[in-house]
C-alpha cells in the first residue's frame, strides 16, 4: 500500500532521457566483463537509471528452491551474509515464484522474510524476475528510503534493464563452466600422462635390455623380464582402452544400443569372467528378470565393480537386481571394510585411490569414474553407501522398460 507523498513520479520523463537510461545499461562493452565486474557495474547502472538507493541481484541455487544474494549496490549485507530466500516466500521468493514484476510500496506493511531490508531503513520496492533463454536464473530489484511509487515507466525500464542483465549473466556464467571444464581437460591431460609415463618408460626399458643385453642374460633372467613386460605392457594397454572409453564417455560419442537383455544368465557370465575360479559370486535375480538395456555397459560397470570388491572388499560378494518405479537396479555388495568416511566423497573422481588400496593392488583409479560415466550415458546413476553390517554396497540405477 501506497502512504505518503511520492518521492517523485520516476525518473523516465521524457523518452530520450529513457532512451538514455536504456542505453547505459545495455552498453555492448560490459559483454567483455566477467560475472562479478558485469554485475557491479550493472547494479550502480541500473540504481542510477531508476534513481533508487539500492539494487540486488539474487541467483537461483542448484536445487532451484532457493535464492542466494549474489551482488549488491547499497545493501552489500546481503551479499556477505549470503541471503538466502525460499522461492515463494517473501517478496524475493514472489518475484521468483510468479516470474513477474511485484512493487512494495510501503514496506513497513509488508510481508518480507530478509530482515536486511528492513535493517537498511528500505521503504519501497520494485522486483524483477532474471529470465534466460526462457529459464528464470535468478530476480533483480531496486529500493527506496523514502516511499515512492514505481510507475509503469519504471517497471518497464526495469524490465527491459532485467532482459539485458539476464543475458549477461547467462553469458558470464557459461563463460565461467567453459574456464573450469577447460581447467579440468588441463588436469586430465597432465594426469593422464603422469600415469601412462610410469608404464611406457617400463616397458622401453625392458624392451632396450632385452635387445641389447639378451645374450649376456640366462634363460631364468630373460623369462623373468619377459613376463614383467607383458605385465607392464598389459598395464599400458589396459590405461589407454580406459582413457579412450573416457574420452568417448566425455565427448558423448559412446554408442548406447539396448536390446532386451535377460539379467539372471547376463550377469552371471559377468561374474564368471572377472572372478578367477574359486571366487564365488552369488548373483541372486530373479530367473524371468529382463530388462532393455545395453548389454556392454552393464558387463562393464558390474565387471568393473566385482573387480573392486574381489580387491578391496572381501567375500560373501553378491550381485542382485530388481526393477522398481522403471529402473533397473543392480547392486554389487561385499563384507570387506567398505570405503573410509573421508575418501567417500573422492571415490567416484578420476585418478582418485585411497591411501590403504594402494597397499591393496594396482590400480589407476579410473574404474569407478568411467562405470560412473557410463550410468549417466544411459540416464542413470551410479551410487555408493555402506553395507550393513559391514562393507560396500554399489547401486546402478538405469531408466529401463522391463517385464517386471
Ligand atoms: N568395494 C570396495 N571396497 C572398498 N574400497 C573400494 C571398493 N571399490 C572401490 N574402492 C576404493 O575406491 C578407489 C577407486 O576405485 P576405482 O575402481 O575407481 O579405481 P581402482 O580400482 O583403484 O583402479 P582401476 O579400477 O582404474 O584399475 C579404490 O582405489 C578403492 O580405494
Ligand atoms: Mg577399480
Amino acid at each position: 500500500m501506497f502512504v505518503g507523498p511520492p518521492r517523485s513520479e520516476g525518473p523516465s520523463s521524457t523518452p530520450a532521457d529513457a532512451l538514455r537510461k536504456l542505453q547505459e545499461v545495455t552498453d555492448a562493452a560490459l559483454a567483455h566483463l566477467e560475472l562479478d565486474e558485469l554485475l557491479d557495474e550493472l547494479l550502480t547502472r541500473v540504481r542510477d537509471a531508476l534513481d533508487a538507493d539500492t539494487c540486488a541481484v539474487l541467483l537461483l541455487d542448484d536445487t532451484g528452491t532457493e535464492l542466494v544474494a549474489r551482488a549488491a549496490k547499497g545493501l552489500e549485507e546481503e551479499v556477505e551474509r549470503g541471503v538466502r530466500i525460499p522461492v515463494g516466500k517473501g517478496f524475493a521468493g514472489r518475484v521468483a515464484a510468479e516470474v513477474a514484476p511485484v512493487q512494495i510500496e510501503d514496506l513497513d506493511r509488508a510481508d518480507v522474510v530478509n530482515p536486511i531490508l528492513r535493517e537498511k531503513g528500505i521503504r519501497s520496492m520494485l522486483g524483477m524476475p532474471l529470465v534466460a533463454g526462457g529459464r528464470l536464473i535468478g530476480i533483480m530489484h531496486v529500493g527506496t528510503l523514502e516511499l515512492r511509487h514505481f510507475t509503469e515507466d519504471d517497471t518497464s525500464l526495469l524490465q527491459v534493464v532485467a532482459e539485458r542483465v539476464a543475458l549477461g549473466i547467462d553469458r558470464a556464467l557459461m563463460y565461467d563452466e567453459l574456464v573450469r571444464v577447460g581447467r579440468v581437460q588441463r588436469d586430465f591431460v597432465a594426469l593422464a600422462a603422469h600415469e601412462l609415463r610410469s608404464p611406457a618408460s617400463t616397458v622401453y626399458g625392458l624392451a632396450a635390455t632385452l635387445r641389447a643385453r639378451a645374450s649376456d642374460l640366462d634363460a631364468g633372467s630373460q623369462a623373468h623380464l619377459r613376463e614383467t613386460l607383458y605385465e607392464q605392457a598389459d598395464r599400458l594397454r589396459r590405461l589407454v582402452d580406459q582413457l579412450l572409453d573416457l574420452s568417448h564417455l566425455d565427448s558423448r560419442t559412446v554408442e548406447i544400443s539396448p536390446t532386451r537383455v535377460a539379467l539372471k544368465p547376463h550377469l552371471q557370465s559377468v561374474a564368471q569372467a572377472v572372478a578367477p575360479i574359486g571366487d564365488s559370486i552369488h548373483v541372486r535375480v530373479p530367473d524371468d528378470l529382463e530388462a532393455d538395456v545395453d548389454a556392454a555397459a552393464i558387463e562393464h560397470v558390474v565387471g568393473n565393480l566385482i573387480t573392486n570388491a574381489l580387491r578391496y572388499g572381501a567375500p560373501p560378494i553378491t550381485v542382485t537386481a530388481d526393477c522398481t518405479d522403471r529402473h533397473l537396479r543392480i547392486v554389487v555388495e561385499d563384507r570387506g571394510e567398505g570405503v573410509q568416511d573421508e575418501f567417500v566423497p573422492y571415490l567416484f573422481d578420476r585418478f582418485r585411490r585411497s591411501e590403504r588400496s594402494r597397499t591393496q593392488a594396482r590400480g589407476t583409479g579410473l574404474g569407478l569414474a568411467i562405470a560412473q560415466s557410463y550410468a549417466h550415458a544411459h540416464g542413470g546413476d551410479l551410487l555408493y553407501t555402506p553395507a550393513k553390517p559391514k562393507g560396500s554396497r554399489f547401486e546402478l540405477v538405469i531408466p529401463a522398460a522391463t517385464n517386471g
